[in-house]
């Protein structure tokens, strides 16, 4: 075989790298020798995937339920990936901070044009009864959700309206993090006491979420783009971009995720209160949650009329 030029400079710069890490070439060129080729099915561990949709029941819309909650807990996870990136940037510009922000709306878009697969694509009935194998659990315990808020804006931001004034000058995290505004939902109707779904979530994650707020503090996505240049603070773009990313992630992907509640369960309250449901119509729709990541970046017109438009059109007041 002929050792190409272009062959030579490859082994050349290989040579380079793995000199400045201090290794051995050779070693890794057999490594490349005995190593299997790479599968597309080895690569994104297919098998393992296709095999993580463990059904409760036999009913097959359950399959459609579980796989929307993974796809949509992989966008999650793409969003916090992204929002490492902005978080973790020293040398953050509004440019590459505008690059990460458009792919988190890309992902939010996703998600709230998507979740038709749950308002229109299973069947009610089979809904009704599969639910039941699957009390307490509820998406209300994704966490990634949750980290998505605090690595998105200052704690004060994610306090239930009725307690932001009282605990602003509060410098007690402990104390703010009791009343984050998801600490009134998954609340039973009838006795407003926690239900066992919101006492599990609290008592796996509250550790993990006090941690993130604490590492967040500092550098979530309001506090980087406050620590930006005036200039690039200024950039309009940008301030569109994340205007829409609050309205994406605080309006339309709650509202779509409402309308499947409204399509799925018992709308009447006396019903709702008999069968031990919880306050869902009360603390799901955002022009009650009232969160908002860029409170800044609102007029007082738009927090008034938060959550009450649904296009994100006339939102971003876009003529
Ligand atoms: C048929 C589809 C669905 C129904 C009927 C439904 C119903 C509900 C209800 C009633 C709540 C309020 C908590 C409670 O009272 O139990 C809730 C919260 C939540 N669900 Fe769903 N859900 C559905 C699909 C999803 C999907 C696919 C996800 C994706 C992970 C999801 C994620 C969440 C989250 C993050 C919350 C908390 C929202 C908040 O605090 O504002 N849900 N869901």
């Amino acid at each position: 075989m002929e050792i190409t030029p272009e062959i030579k400079e490859r082994l050349k710069q290989l040579e380079e790298k793995y000199t400045a890490m201090g290794q051995d070439m050779n070693s890794y060129l057999d490594g490349l020798l005995h190593s299997k080729v790479v599968t597309y099915w080895d690569y994104i561990k297919l098998d393992i995937l296709l095999n993580l949709q463990t059904q409760k029941t036999p009913f097959e819309d359950e399959y459609i339920f579980i796989v929307y909650h993974q796809i949509t807990e992989l966008y999650f996870n793409l969003i916090l990936h992204a929002i490492d990136i902005i978080a973790d940037d020293v040398n953050l510009t509004a440019e590459k901070y505008l690059v990460q922000l458009k792919r988190i709306n890309l992902y939010f878009e996703q998600l709230v044009h998507s979740f038709d697969v749950m308002i229109e694509g299973m069947d009610h009935d089979q809904f009704a009864k599969f639910r039941m194998a699957l009390l307490p659990a509820s998406g209300f315990q994704s966490a990634q959700f949750r980290m998505i808020e605090i690595c998105s804006t200052g704690i004060d931001n994610l306090i239930h309206i009725s307690a932001r004034k009282q605990l602003a000058k509060s410098e007690d995290i402990h104390e703010k993090y009791k009343y984050l505004y998801w600490k009134r939902g998954a609340t039973e109707l009838a006795t407003g006491r926690k239900t066992l779904t919101l006492l599990q979530f609290e008592k796996k994650y509250t550790n993990k979420f006090i941690h993130l707020i604490r590492d967040f503090y500092h550098k979530n996505l309001w506090e980087q783009y406050a620590q930006l240049t005036p200039e690039d603070r200024a950039n309009e773009e940008l301030i569109y971009t994340m205007r829409k990313y609050d309205v994406l992630a605080n309006i339309l992907w709650p509202l779509a995720h409402y309308k499947s509640a409204v399509r799925y369960l018992q709308k009447d309250k006396a019903d709702i209160a008999a069968t031990g449901g919880t306050n869902w119509q009360e603390y799901l729709p955002p022009k009650y949650q009232l969160i908002m990541f860029f409170p800044e970046l609102w007029s007082e017109q738009e927090k008034e009329d938060w959550g009450r438009k649904t296009k994100l059109d006339e939102f971003m007041n876009i003529k």
